[in-house]
């Protein structure tokens, strides 16, 4: 049977997960690897163990299964985003470890090119906030305090790449330094209008343009894999950033549709079509899977806490002890009594952009116990995605009926049946809900002709549950009253 490998390179894990032509899972195989805090607010990754623990889930689950290779037609890969690397062109060694999306190292940095007036000069050409959070002032501070980087880098003895491209270098043995689109989207040196390296971002940010990789559509035949890596060559069919794989693994193709990955966070994507269009409401405009025909586009709402919540019920306030009780004891009341839950524990994201918010708990009594905290928990993840969508509405103009919905709290039903009524649309999870990986699979099959067309992946897509919104509209609005008071509590309250 013939299959596509999709490498799913995460923050916390590495993954592969065989696909089927029909869409189903043959076998998964994961591996977590080490998370580094050098400093407060500093998380690093050794780029050695991502590429290693990657390669032994590859060989893993094409074991466990007993896959010939020359079944495998193709390999896709989706990988976190942003999350920076410096390689030496001559050896493959990093010369230090990746410095990860989650990192604030540069954000003073970043404070500083807004006084200086550079924001809407990056936000016109890149769809980006000047945040720390992307690959640009990551990848200057290492050429800047690597001793030796920034003249190696001049010489073109270097090379910079997200997590895609360290896995293309190495799946190829050093042959191909390349990207693709939507993960050149997020370094904010890339022009999302054009397709090309920006010069007047490259000067600002103080990158030579030795060091950057070449950009593709994520469905593309980037080259092969090196020979001895898996006994013969495989095909490398594509890639895309984790969260626009599972917008495209969501099927959402079409302007108007959205997805929301509830994971430690969540990311929030909703298809705006073949214009670039800026988002007043400051989300973020960014690239969808191209496949080297149309350029389409999205915005996107990234919000930091969310499953994390439930996490800190656990580990924090031990009220749980497992994070699959939460539904549970939050099902135990009717409702949260009046308290709200406002998770800023990391500042607010999208749409508020708060650095200095943190977390609040408001609203308790005498009668509050841990089963109204547990459900006022559940409750501000469900209001955060709801001001992102509002958001999404208020710059598209599009109303937005259905969300598609994925990611490990996905799965509970209590959450999702109140995504539904506080949004006031459908809540829509699929049976496959690994929808990353999928995204990754379905660029590399379409690359490669395993499936023709995007009407031959639309027909894999299939419902597992919709939420239909059943909450009186009175009281979704007085409770979105309360949330946007306990909301603005929160905000800038580290002095
Ligand atoms: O932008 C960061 C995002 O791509 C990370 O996703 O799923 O690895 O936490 P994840």
């Amino acid at each position: 049977m013939k299959a596509i490998l999709a490498l799913d390179q995460g923050t916390t894990s590495s993954r592969a997960i065989l696909f089927a032509h029909d869409g189903s899972i043959i076998g998964v195989s994961q591996k977590e690897f080490t998370q580094h805090y050098p400093k407060p607010g500093w998380v690093e990754h050794d780029a050695t163990e991502i590429w290693t623990t990657q390669l032994a889930v590859a060989r893993d689950v094409l074991k466990q299964h007993n896959m010939d290779v020359s079944d495998i037609e193709a390999i896709g890969i989706t990988n976190q985003r942003e999350t920076t690397l410096v390689w030496d062109r001559a050896t493959g060694e990093p010369i230090h470890n990746a410095i990860v999306w989650q990192d604030r190292r540069t954000a003073a940095d970043c404070d500083a090119l807004r006084e200086a007036g550079h924001s809407d000069l990056v936000q016109k050409k890149t769809g980006l906030i000047i945040d720390a959070y992307f690959c640009a002032t990551k990848l200057r501070w290492i050429l800047d305090n690597v001793p030796g980087a920034r003249t190696r880098a001049e010489n073109g003895e270097l090379a910079f790449g997200t997590i895609d491209s360290w896995l293309f270098w190495n799946l190829t043995g050093g042959k191909l330094h390349a990207t693709d689109v939507t993960n050149a989207s997020r370094t904010m040196l890339w022009n999302i209008h054009d397709g090309e390296w920006d010069n007047e971002l490259l000067e600002l940010f103080k990158v030579p343009k030795e060091v950057l990789p070449t950009v593709h559509p994520s469905s593309h035949i980037y080259g092969e894999t090196e020979s001895t890596l898996f006994g013969k060559p495989i095909p490398l069919g594509g890639a895309a950033g984790d969260q626009q794989s599972a917008l495209f693994g969501q099927n959402c193709t079409q302007p108007g549709m959205a997805k929301n990955t509830y994971g430690t966070g969540c990311f929030m994507l909703m298809n705006i079509g073949e214009e670039a269009a800026s988002s007043p409401s400051r989300l973020l405009t960014t690239v969808a899977c191209w496949d080297g025909g149309k350029r389409e586009y999205a915005y996107e709402g990234s919000i930091f806490i969310a499953g994390a919540i439930v996490q800190w019920l656990r580990d924090g306030l031990g009220i749980i002890q497992s994070s699959s009780e939460v539904e549970s004891l939050a099902a135990s009341v009717d409702d949260t009594d009046g308290v709200y839950l406002v998770p800023a524990f990391a500042g607010l994201g999208a749409p508020h952009w708060d650095a200095y918010a943190r977390g609040i708990l408001v609203g308790l009594t005498r009668g509050t116990t841990k089963a109204h905290i547990a459900r006022a928990a559940l409750e501000g993840i469900a209001f955060q995605v709801a001001d992102v969508l509002d958001a999404m509405r208020k710059d598209s103009g599009v109303a937005i009926e259905e969300l598609r919905v994925d990611g490990g709290a996905a799965a509970n039903d209590l959450l999702m049946q109140f995504q539904a009524d506080i949004i006031g649309a459908r809540v829509v999870r699929p049976k496959i809900i690994e929808t990353t990986a999928a995204g990754a699979a379905y660029v590399a099959g379409l690359a490669t002709g395993f499936w023709k067309d995007n009407a031959d992946i639309e027909r894999i897509w299939e419902t597992d549950r919709v939420f239909e919104p059943q909450m009186p509209a009175e009281e979704v609005a007085q409770r979105r009253r309360r949330w946007a008071a306990a909301l603005e509590r929160s905000k800038q309250w580290v002095e």
